[in-house]
């Protein structure tokens, strides 16, 4: 790679991978990796899904792009499709292309109908690469600490019943983003007490939930969408990821209440690739795919098949500290060796997620998953953890067996 620069943060580990195929990826060679990662959590419908890459191939064949003062009737279709998915009647959407902007976008609103000077998240949510969440400013944000109050659940953090949940200052709080899947806590869900408490807190007194959904939305949690694990009817949802199945759209769906909210009025957002045509097809064919094949369903029912039995292994191993997660969205967290692990994982050809510092692997695989690959992975981690058990006696677990 002589003239690409690679700045996500992440090892480059593969640099000719040529063909993906459901959960599959294949390099130059004709070697193969199951993708447990979904790409960046995003081929929700699995890599070159057949009917995405048809509608592509016709799609872009007759209208890709639009423009400020034309688009197609095709936005407003899938617009509805998503406000179905989420409940919203009389709401309406924006698509964009990024998670990060859909959060953005949905800040902007939120901001502008806001009565009040602060919005609240988690210290452990990851909402976007830039704006106003990539860099919270103490005068605009309150950044709660859900796993640094007295309330010591060391799985679920603070259940909204401890002084630090008190001295929250609500008076001051008018907008809740709540990022249901705890990226950056890798995979940390939140209690419905401190959810249902915030939320009757912020909008008791007028306030409005935003759902990032970035991640959790599309059927990964085994619902349509992490929020409707809890009593939440956000007023914004930002949408990207598995909503286009890889590729690059995202949208934002508004409550009827914010849009006849008159500080709403007057509302301008504007850039090049807003409400383009092909991103809506994909994003409509994506929810009926899911839909048609009940998907939702399969990833509650694969993701409690996948984690318990990565349940049994922990019990087979004293190198697997915690499984956690909801549907098909999981994480191993290791007592130690997570870097061998990972790499000795990809050896014998499967990627998971992994963010360095921590003893930590993701698990996101596509809803289209099947059952056969996932006892290989689970057959071929527990081979792997049985060789690691000694290593580990020695602290000497390698990367490379
Ligand atoms: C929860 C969450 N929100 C927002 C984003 C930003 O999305 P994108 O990377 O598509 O801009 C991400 C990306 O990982 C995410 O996990």
């Amino acid at each position: 790679m002589e003239n690409l620069i690679w700045s996500t943060g992440h090892q480059l580990k593969f640099d000719n991978i040529v063909e993906a195929n459901n959960c599959h990826l294949t390099d130059s060679s004709g070697n193969q990796w199951v993708d447990l990662e979904s790409g960046v959590w995003s081929t929700s419908i699995g890599h070159s899904n057949p009917r995405i890459a048809k509608l592509i191939s016709e799609q872009a064949g007759k209208l890709m792009h639009t423009g400020f003062c034309y688009c197609s009737a095709l936005n407003d279709r899938t617009s509805k499709k998503i406000l179905e998915i989420n409940s919203m009647p009389g709401g309406k959407c924006e698509f964009l292309t990024s998670g990060s902007e859909a959060v953005e976008y949905a800040m902007r609103i939120a901001r502008r109908v806001s009565q009040k000077p602060l919005a609240l998240t988690f210290s452990d949510s990851y909402n976007g690469a830039y704006g106003d969440v990539s860099m919270p400013d103490p005068s605009s944000w309150f950044i709660y600490d859900r796993f640094g109050c007295g309330c010591n659940d060391p799985v679920y953090g603070c259940s909204g019943n401890c002084k630090s949940f008190r001295e929250i200052p609500f008076h001051e709080i008018g907008i809740f983003l709540l990022e249901p899947g705890s990226s950056s806590g890798l995979v940390r869900f939140a209690s419905d007490s401190l959810i249902n408490r915030i939320v009757h807190q912020v909008k008791s007194a007028g306030g409005i939930v935003v759902a990032n959904e970035v991640t959790t939305g599309i059927g990964r949690t085994g619902k349509w969408f992490g929020y409707q694990h809890y009593q939440v009817n956000p007023g914004l949802v930002a949408m990207g990821k598995g909503l286009g199945n890889g590729y690059p759209v995202s949208a934002v769906a508004v409550s009827h209440e914010i849009l006849n909210n008159p500080a709403f009025e007057g509302f301008h957002f504007s850039q090049s690739h807003q409400n383009d045509a092909l991103g809506a097809a994909i994003a409509g064919e994506v929810i009926d795919i899911i839909s048609e094949n009940e998907l939702v369903k399969s990833s509650e029912i694969l993701g409690e098949y996948l984690k318990t039995s990565l349940l049994v292994l922990k019990e087979e191993t004293t190198l697997i500290k915690e499984v956690r997660g909801r549907g098909l969205m999981l994480a191993i967290e290791f007592t130690s060796c997570a870097d061998a692990i990972y790499n000795n994982l990809i050896l014998k050809g499967f990627i998971t997620g992994r963010r360095r510092g921590t003893e930590v692997l993701r698990l996101d695989p596509a809803l289209t998953i099947d059952l056969g690959i996932i006892d290989q992975f689970i057959a071929t981690l527990r081979g792997l953890l049985l060789e690691l058990t000694d290593e580990k006696a020695q602290n000497t677990c390698t990367n490379n067996r």
